[in-house]
């Protein structure tokens, strides 16, 4: 889809639907060019309250013998408390209501700051970009797997945003090139989390890596097996041994200062099917999920690329299938880190702390990064405590730990902190090897967290825990059921606002 800024007067606009987005008592008379269109319905609906400017909701409004097929009105709610969210989700809801009217050129009317009046005005340029964003996430579909009644999908084509007249452009433009590489980005961590676990394999997820780093300029490195064994990555290993698919471990890099990267990691079991320790069948097709934390990494990068940012970040995936068979690693076993610690696996299903404790490890030793942001889907646990809207954030670092839920209220991911409790050691402290990788349901989002923290030592250091928001079971107004792509804009804003740490 594309994402235009139009810059013809209203009068002259050619569109098969018109968002405009509305407060509350919104007053008609800056769109009385668009009543005009609507042969007075505009002043109608807000007059008689048809339309009142609520907060998600939309009313479509027809403009007979015009070049606007089809004006959708989308609320924000009360002016003084539009945010940078609200307007998000005004406008993926203005967007999909144009969409499921089968509008597939789509413009959105982009508002001059004064015309709402509200309390804290937004600057042009974050108004835009929040705009850009909620449209171009909340359009996002993925169909690559239909062949049947193609023609019967409704997909917007075109996305234009249309700015007030006599205005400095400049910030506006700004604003619409960034919402279009984050979501980009986001879009394409969406594809690559939807696609299944027979597709999206370890393999294939490195080759992804490296097809879209060419594209934007990234160095990118695969380790395959043998390079795994060579270096000691006992534990990627063995979570890996069930599986008839080798591993990968997938390294993006960015160059963009001369100064010690800040390493993103990310989980990337590309099926969790718990191993030996089997999970139950019934909803077991979701964890193809479970290489969000993996994707997430790759849009980071590929953002980070695309906006150009003058800092170094490197990116790493962990990528195995988690799987039982003959050759599966059992309960009990005991596997030697990258980092040299011994692990006993006495559960095989809590794999995802133990394959990206080798990913930190070498974050530390090879890297020697000034710090590590970690995004995983690493317990239902997460899921629990804060819901499906709120992420766990846990670190060794306060100042890291606040930047990353301060970004997050700006981009609507939002992350509430939880500590890591040393009494509960016992539940990452093993019998017979130095950690052992589960202890009881009780707290296990800290108790991963717990374990994690052994192989970070003093490097500033947050996990990112998204069990929770890396899925949504329902449509959102800017992310339709399925992937989120959730943390991805507040990590991308951690790094573009990037304050050193430690
Ligand atoms: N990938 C799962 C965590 C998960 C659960 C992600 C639900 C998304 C939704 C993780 O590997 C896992 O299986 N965790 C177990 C740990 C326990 C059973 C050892 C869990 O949290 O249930
Ligand atoms: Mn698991
Ligand atoms: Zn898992």
């Amino acid at each position: 889809m594309s994402l235009k800024l139009l810059t013809v007067p209203l009068p002259e606009v050619r569109t098969d639907a018109l968002v405009l987005l509305l407060p509350e008592n919104a007053d008609v008379a800056p769109f009385a060019t668009v009543d005009r269109l609507t042969q007075g319905q505009l002043a109608a609906v807000l007059e008689d309250g048809r339309f009142k400017g609520k907060a998600e909701e939309t009313l479509v409004l027809h403009a007979p013998g015009s070049n606007v097929k089809r004006i959708v009105l989308s609320g924000l709610g009360k002016a003084e408390e539009i945010t940078a969210e609200r307007l998000r989700r005004a406008a993926g809801r203005g967007a999909t209501t144009a969409r499921d009217t089968g509008a597939r050129q789509v413009t959105i009317a982009l508002p001059a700051p004064q015309d709402w009046h509200p309390k804290k005005p937004l600057d042009a340029e974050t108004m835009a970009q929040s705009i850009g964003e909620g449209a171009l996430l909340a359009l996002y579909q993925m169909n690559a797997y239909r062949t049947q009644d193609r023609e019967e999908i409704k997909s917007v084509e075109d996305l234009t945003m249309l700015p007030p007249v006599d205005v400095d452009l400049a910030p506006y433009r700004r604003g619409l090139a960034t919402a279009k590489i984050l979501g980009e980005a986001v879009a394409m961590a969406r594809d690559l989390i939807l696609h299944p676990g027979n597709v999206m394999t370890p393999e294939r997820l490195a080759q992804e890596a490296q097809d879209m780093g060419k594209r934007v300029g990234l160095e990118v490195q695969v380790f395959d097996k043998a390079e795994l064994e060579k270096r000691g990555f006992g534990c990627l290993l063995g979570i890996n041994q069930g599986s008839v698919l080798p591993p990968r471990f997938i390294l993006l890099e960015w160059k963009g200062a001369d100064e010690a990267p800040i390493a993103i990691v990310g989980k990337g079991i590309t099926f969790d099917t718990g191993g030996i320790g089997i999970k139950p069948g019934a909803g077991m097709e979701k964890m193809k999920y479970d290489m969000a934390g993996g994707a997430s990494t790759l849009a980071i990068l590929r953002a980070v690329a695309e906006l150009e940012l003058s800092r170094h970040v490197v990116g790493l995936i962990p990528a195995t299938e988690n799987m039982p068979s003959a050759t599966a690693i059992k309960p009990g076993d005991v596997v030697k880190s990258y980092a040299g610690l011994t692990v006993e696996v006495n559960d095989t299903d809590a794999e995802g702390r133990v394959v990206l404790s080798d990913a930190l490890a070498y974050a530390v030793k090879d890297l020697k990064a000034q710090a590590i942001i970690d995004m995983a889907t690493l317990t239902g646990a997460v899921g629990v405590a804060l819901g499906r809207s709120v992420m766990g954030v846990m670190g060794n670092d306060e100042a890291l730990i606040h930047r990353v839920i301060q970004a997050g209220e700006h981009t609507g991911e939002r992350g509430w902190h939880l500590p890591i409790v040393d009494e509960y050691e016992e539940a990452w402290k093993s019998d017979i090897a130095d950690l052992k990788n589960y202890g009881n349901r009780f707290g296990d989002a800290i108790n991963a967290a717990g374990f994690l923290r052994n192989f970070v030592g003093d490097t500033p250091w947050v996990h990112l825990d998204i069990a929770g928001i890396g899925w949504s079971d329902k449509d959102k107004p800017y992310s339709p059921k399925g992937p989120t792509g959730a943390p991805i804009r507040a990590v991308v804003d951690v790094l573009r606002t990037w304050q050193p740490v430690g």
